[in-house]
């Protein structure tokens, strides 16, 4: 496994297990205790996937030790104004004393501002180990960073071959912002391109595989879901192999600006 460390000084693992849609409580709980049978030590969730408490009881029953899992939960849109009621709320789900990573979940014109102070006050009492954001655009952060004091750890968006949001991943970079790349395999909406395919078999690998490999080689912490014990272990295998300068080339030019789900650029 691979870690990165975030600007918080915290080392995070950059292969992680995305559980939206993974329903409660059975399917989230049983995905997430294969997950972690499998090796990943770095679970993404979130307050509105109702699942933050399959999370918590999987990681309590594998008996790894918290200090070796990774989570991160959000701070859903309704709860910009309480953060501290919804982050006690998610700890308590969880059955954990922090979180790893809290993220304002989505842009909320208005609020967002007010919402980072309040979770720039629990990250300075030190009861959880880095904050950061998600869907932000290139103007929501320069927004940020000129009202608020910390620079978000990280900036969870949507990105795969079909979405290259080359000049977030630049801004990001530059501003020492780790970009967590959301919905990498488009979702399971590409997985048939010729072009992935092709790259795919001259590796023994699958389009799934590639697609991850290609995400972590722009640097990014990358979170695949799946409900499928097989496609879990298959996403987990791909620090075995690595793509050329002409293959990651070749795969960043079928960026097409797809979106596979919320789009945040009009988000005032
Ligand atoms: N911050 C945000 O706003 C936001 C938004 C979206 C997602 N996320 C996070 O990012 C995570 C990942 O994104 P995602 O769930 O949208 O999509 P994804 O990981 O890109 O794709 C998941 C889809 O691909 C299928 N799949 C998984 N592995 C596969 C494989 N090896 N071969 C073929 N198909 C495969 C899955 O089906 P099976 O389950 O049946 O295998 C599922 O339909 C989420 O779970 C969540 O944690 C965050």
């Amino acid at each position: 496994m691979e870690y990165k460390e975030l600007n918080s000084k915290n080392n995070i693992p950059a292969l992680g297990f995305g559980t939206w849609q993974l329903k409660p409580i059975k399917e989230a709980y049983n995905s997430v205790a294969s997950a972690l049978e499998k090796g990943y030590r770095h679970i993404d969730t979130a307050h509105i996937y109702f699942n933050e408490g399959s999370v918590g009881k999987a990681v309590q029953d594998s008996k790894i030790k918290r200090e070796d899992i990774f989570i991160t939960t959000k701070l859903w849109n309704w709860d910009h104004k309480k953060v501290e009621e919804a982050y006690q709320k998610s700890l308590k789900k969880l059955k954990v004393d922090y979180i790893d990573l809290y993220l304002i979940h989505f842009p909320v014109s208005k609020t967002r501002i007010d919402a980072w102070k309040a979770m720039e006050t629990i990250y300075k009492e030190k009861r959880v180990k880095s904050i950061g954001v998600s869907n932000f655009t290139i103007k929501h952060l320069e927004e940020l960073m000129s009202k608020t004091d910390i620079v978000p750890a990280v900036n969870q968006v949507e990105f795969h071959p079909f979405l290259y949001q080359k000049d977030l991943l630049d801004f990001c970079n530059k501003h020492g912002i780790a970009l967590e790349a959301y919905s990498p395999l488009s979702h399971g909406k590409r997985l048939d391109d010729h072009t992935l395919q092709d790259i795919a078999s001259a590796h023994k690998k699958t389009v799934a595989q590639v697609m991850i490999r290609w995400s972590l080689q722009h640097g990014n912490i990358v979170i695949p879901k799946s409900r499928n014990p097989g496609r879990i272990k298959q996403n987990f295998e791909v620090f075995d192999f690595e793509l050329s300068e002409i293959e990651m080339t070749s795969i960043n030019s079928l960026n097409e600006n797809y979106r596979t789900c919320w789009d945040p650029t009009d988000t005032v």
